[in-house]
């Protein structure tokens, strides 16, 4: 299989298409999670699928159609697939199976790599501009989840594609999905990273997850994403459950009622992990972003600004994730997390007056416990 990469597209519209096309790999992957699910009959559709690698897949005898918005990417698709037919329609308009010439009685599988674009997020917003029309029954502020949508529309028996891990394992994400997460149940999950994308930023990668979804008549809710078992690696499995989250300790976001005063001691809000690599921690001036730390909890806070300076050892896939602690092992280990946000946050030295820094010896000790705790909390997701 002759794999393409995107290259007629200027910065602007890569970003305003989400146009970063698959590797072989990861398209060998979607293969191997669908090919036990379809026989023959299925039709394989990819709604947007740039220069058609998903669909050049020789081996098999399944009716494979292609779509995509960009003219330029379908008429490249004609010349790298020749047992294909292709549209160039906007997808999330006026959805339909008519659209692609398919029967409401023929099966079918969706597969492919959508864009994901966060329509009003802050980062490029002002390079992001999607002037297509969206159908209102599938409009989402990210084109990704409209997609997903797209497919409920479609009444697909099977979908498998990429998209990022935070639409299942985020609360606000997963309700947006609507019909899709009540119609379609996740079978099979494999994490891998955005870094694997040529042309994307590798400074801060987010989770992206090859999902196979499955038409049931229950659907699937947050507590069974909750429960799922992520592929990471041969032998290695993330599941949300099996760690406790500091949201379960304090307040995440600010609360207006709350009114900074100048003993207050001001946190940044905590969205989650990747956000903490990005943001300060305890701060000088009030905003709308900061939380009024509750002093009785002021020691939950110094383990927030101790996890982003060892954040390194946290790896890409546990972004999306809230910071994580194991509760008694942290109480156990407290007053080294302590020692090392003193040495770096001075001002709250006036809050443990029984700490001793006179020892900078202490400030060893305390990156080798801090190093220890992770170790336990993280397990065999620790990254060296
Ligand atoms: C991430 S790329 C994936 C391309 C291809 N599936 C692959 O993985 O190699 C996303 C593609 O979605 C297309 N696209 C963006 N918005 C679209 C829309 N509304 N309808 C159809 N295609 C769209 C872009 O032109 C781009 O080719």
């Amino acid at each position: 299989m002759q794999i393409t990469e995107q290259n007629h597209l200027k910065y602007k519209n890569r970003i305003n298409l989400g146009s970063y096309y698959t590797d072989t790999k990861h398209v060998d992957t979607v293969w191997d999670f669908i090919e036990p699910h379809i026989d023959d009959d299925f039709i394989v559709l990819d709604t947007s699928c740039g220069y058609g690698n998903f669909l050049q897949k020789k081996s098999n005898n399944n009716k494979k159609i292609g779509n995509d918005i960009d003219e330029v990417a379908i008429s490249s698709s004609y010349k790298n697939i020749d047992d294909a037919c292709l549209f160039n329609h906007n997808a999330l308009s006026e959805v339909s199976r008519r659209k692609y010439k398919i029967n409401e009685n023929d099966k079918l599988c969706i597969v492919g790599n959508p864009p994901y674009n966060d329509r009003t997020s802050i980062i490029r917003n002002n390079i992001k501009q999607i002037n297509f029309n969206i159908d209102n029954n599938i409009k989402t502020r990210d084109l990704g989840i409209s997609f997903l949508r797209s497919y409920d529309k479609l009444n697909a028996d099977i979908v498998c594609v990429l998209h990022p891990l935070s639409y299942l394992i985020k609360k606000t994400n997963f309700n947006l999905l609507k019909e899709f997460s009540r119609n379609y149940k996740l079978i099979k999950g494999k994490i891998i990273s955005s870094g694997s994308f040529r042309q994307t930023s590798k400074n801060m990668q987010f989770p992206i997850v090859i999902a196979l979804y499955k038409k049931e008549k229950d659907g699937m809710n947050c507590d069974y994403i909750k429960h799922f078992k992520f592929e990471i690696q041969k032998d290695l499995f993330f599941k949300q459950n099996s760690f406790d989250y500091i949201s379960t300790y304090i307040k995440k976001y600010p609360n207006k009622y709350i009114q900074a005063d100048k003993n207050s001691i001001l946190f940044w809000t905590i969205r989650d992990i990747n956000a903490l690599k990005r943001n300060r921690t305890f701060i000088e001036k009030a905003s709308s972003n900061t939380i009024v730390v509750d002093k009785k909890k002021l020691d939950y806070y110094i383990y927030i600004d101790v996890f982003k300076r060892y954040i390194s050892h946290v790896p890409y896939y546990l972004g999306n994730c809230d910071v994580i602690i194991n509760n008694s092992l942290f109480l156990k280990f407290k007053k080294y997390f302590i020692l090392d946000s003193l040495f770096y946050q001075p001002k709250l030295r006036q809050y443990y007056a029984q700490f001793d820094f006179s020892q900078t010896h202490y400030k060893n000790l305390a990156k080798e416990k801090i190093q220890l705790y992770l170790k336990q909390l993280l397990g065999e997701h620790y990254a060296n």
